[in-house]
């Protein structure tokens, strides 16, 4: 079926109380792997894209994969720019026919993320795309785990969360509340109340970034609290990465790149399927169409209270 964006899609998992899995995918058999993964679980997917997958493998290129096979895909697929940080990166994607952009501005004064993310969000809507942008930071941990003293300072307050909602307009939220991006273990526990707290002030789906590095039984108590699409990168990339390090070391013989391309897309397909049944957003894809046909989304200004309930 066609890309569907992302806008009723996660207002349908926050009132259902399930979490979408949003994954990284950086070449062809990855994004197969991804929607494989969703059609096994009968599970609706974001497939996102970083603006360094943009770099190494092309806007067009890339997209167009996501695009084909989301066609071909019974299930609902998403195609999302990830951190998208650089403002004509934003406007290429949406050009692109992404179907779900991200502003990433956290690295910005509040001032100046809140004007660039309400620009791109009136940009983005008034060609019916939805807007996920960051507020706080989610830290980078490539040098190393952070310790909780080091990860407060990025935290986001439930108070700015409110402002920067408020004064953007944008349709989803990220948040930083104790995980870290690229933590190739999982052993980050998040600030569980300060989600309850954001939630109960900002009226729209939360993500969870970095999530690759978080215990699992914090990922479910997370999206208890409100968050509604979680982000997976790393743990992909371990899946793909380490299934071709024992595919040599057991044929060191094999030159052909379908073999071994083979058996890391297979890993990555059952990486994808347990975090698909850890969100609990197996066997929802379904029910997502059917509100989709139910729901006019963008049509009118309806307010997320309303929709919500
Ligand atoms: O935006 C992408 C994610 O936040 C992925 O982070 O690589 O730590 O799972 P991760
Ligand atoms: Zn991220």
């Amino acid at each position: 079926m066609p890309l569907i964006d992302s806008k009723a899609l996660l207002i349908h998992a926050l009132k259902n109380k399930y979490a979408v899995g949003a994954f990284n995918a950086n070449n062809m058999e990855v994004a197969q792997a991804i929607i494989e993964a969703a059609e096994l679980e009968k599970s609706p997917v974001i497939v996102q894209i970083s603006q360094g997958a943009i770099k190494y493998a092309g806007i067009k290129c890339i997209s167009s994969i996501v695009k084909t096979l989301a066609k071909e895909s019974s299930v609902p697929v998403v195609c999302h720019l990830d951190h998208g940080v650089d403002y004509s990166v934003v406007v290429k994607a949406l050009k692109a026919g992404f179907t779900s952009l991200m502003f990433d501005g956290s690295s910005l004064s509040f001032e100046e993320n809140v004007k660039i993310t309400k620009e791109l969000a009136r940009m983005a809507h008034a060609a019916g795309i939805p807007l996920e942008a960051e507020i706080g930071r989610v830290p980078d941990s490539e040098k190393g785990p952070l310790t909780l003293e080091e990860m407060k300072k990025y935290y986001t307050t439930p108070e700015e969360a409110k402002e920067f909602f408020e004064k953007t307009n944008v349709d989803s939220l990220a948040v930083s509340v104790g995980s870290a991006h690229r933590m190739k273990v999982q052993s980050a526990e998040l600030d569980i109340d300060r989600i309850y707290e954001i939630s109960s002030m900002v009226n729209a789906p939360l993500v969870l970034h970095g999530a690759s590095g978080v215990k699992d039984e914090h990922v479910v108590r997370a999206i208890k609290a409100g968050i509604t699409k979680v982000n997976f990168a790393t743990e992909l990339n371990k899946a793909f990465t380490n299934s071709l390090k024992e595919y040599f070391s057991q044929h060191p013989e094999i030159v052909d790149v379908r073999k071994y391309g083979e058996s890391a897309r297979k890993n990555v397909v059952n990486t994808v399927r347990e975090k698909i049944q850890l969100l609990n957003s197996n066997n929802k894809a379904d029910d997502v169409l059917k509100y989709i046909s139910d729901n006019k989304f963008f049509e009118s200004d309806k307010n997320l209270n309303e929709i919500v309930e």
